[in-house]
């Protein structure tokens, strides 16, 4: 992984932080920025003891070749725009994986990256937030790249896949993410300067979730519909079958077929 510096074209990634086990690299980099770590720096672990998924879940982090990363970036957002950085980092990861691994991977509203149906990856971005603005942000990207299906526990093989599950042979962990933390640099700076929209269309391109039927549980709520853009701040809009649109910030999204 040391020849992962070497790769790095723009601002993010330029420190690296290795770490061999550590809790969570998300609560690790949150830590880091809390201590005034520049926008851009990035945490890497080998395997995590209490990896942090959405909703409180847990995210398995064995050792042997999967990426575990928590990236710090310091964007001139305001808190309700913080979903556009979870936009951002799955456009960043599915334009990197596509690219270096050949696979045709599409990415499940909001987070999941999916590959054949099931999970390849997944995000998990966390804030510091002042009134207004983001003081901090902590996105965490965690993807299965060189992990075989037995070395996961029994409950997630069903719906988790790995790079090299679909591909045979060891893959380059270090080339896709150094393609990750590149692409991320580049949204970063469209987001900057161009706005939204060319990060939005970029992700309707790699949905896997747009003009499908889909059941949403968000909370204690559960809707059903055709799920049929994102606004601008990353929400779902959803079609209900009496034809109003619902927004929905964040939930858990399943594919009707
Ligand atoms: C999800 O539930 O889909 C999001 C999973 C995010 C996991 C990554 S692994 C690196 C970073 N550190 C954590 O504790 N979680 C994220």
């Amino acid at each position: 992984m040391e020849q992962l510096k070497t790769l790095i074209r723009g601002e993010i990634g330029r420190d690296i932080i290795f770490l061999g086990t550590v809790d969570s690299t998300n609560a690790f980099a949150m830590e880091l920025a809390e201590k005034g770590a520049v926008h851009g720096t990035v945490v890497i672990a080998e395997s995590q003891t209490r990896g942090r998924g959405r909703m409180g879940r847990r995210w398995v982090s064995p050792p042997g070749g999967n990426i575990y990363m928590s990236i710090i970036l310091i964007p001139p957002l305001r808190v309700k725009d913080a979903t556009l950085l979870t936009i951002m980092a799955g456009v960043a990861c599915c334009s990197a994986l596509r690219n270096t691994t050949s696979l045709s991977v599409k990415i499940k509203w909001p987070n999941d990256l999916m590959v054949s149906g099931k999970k390849l990856g997944g995000i998990l971005t966390e804030i510091k937030s002042g009134v207004e603005k983001i003081i901090y942000a902590v996105v965490g990207i965690g993807i299965n790249i060189n992990i075989k299906m037995e070395e996961f526990p029994p409950d997630v093989r069903a719906t988790a896949t790995s790079v090299r599950e679909e591909i045979p042979g060891e893959q380059s962990r270090a080339a896709v993410t150094a393609a990750i933390l590149n692409e991320l640099d580049h949204w970063h700076r469209i987001l900057l300067t161009k706005g939204r929209e060319p990060l939005l269309d970029e992700w309707r391109k790699f949905s896997s979730t747009l003009g499908e039927s889909v059941k949403v549980i968000a909370g204690k709520e559960v809707f059903t519909g055709i799920a049929d853009d994102i606004d601008g701040e990353g929400m779902l809009i959803l079609k209900l079958p009496d034809g109003r649109l619902k927004r929905i910030s964040t939930g858990d999204l399943t594919i009707l077929r």
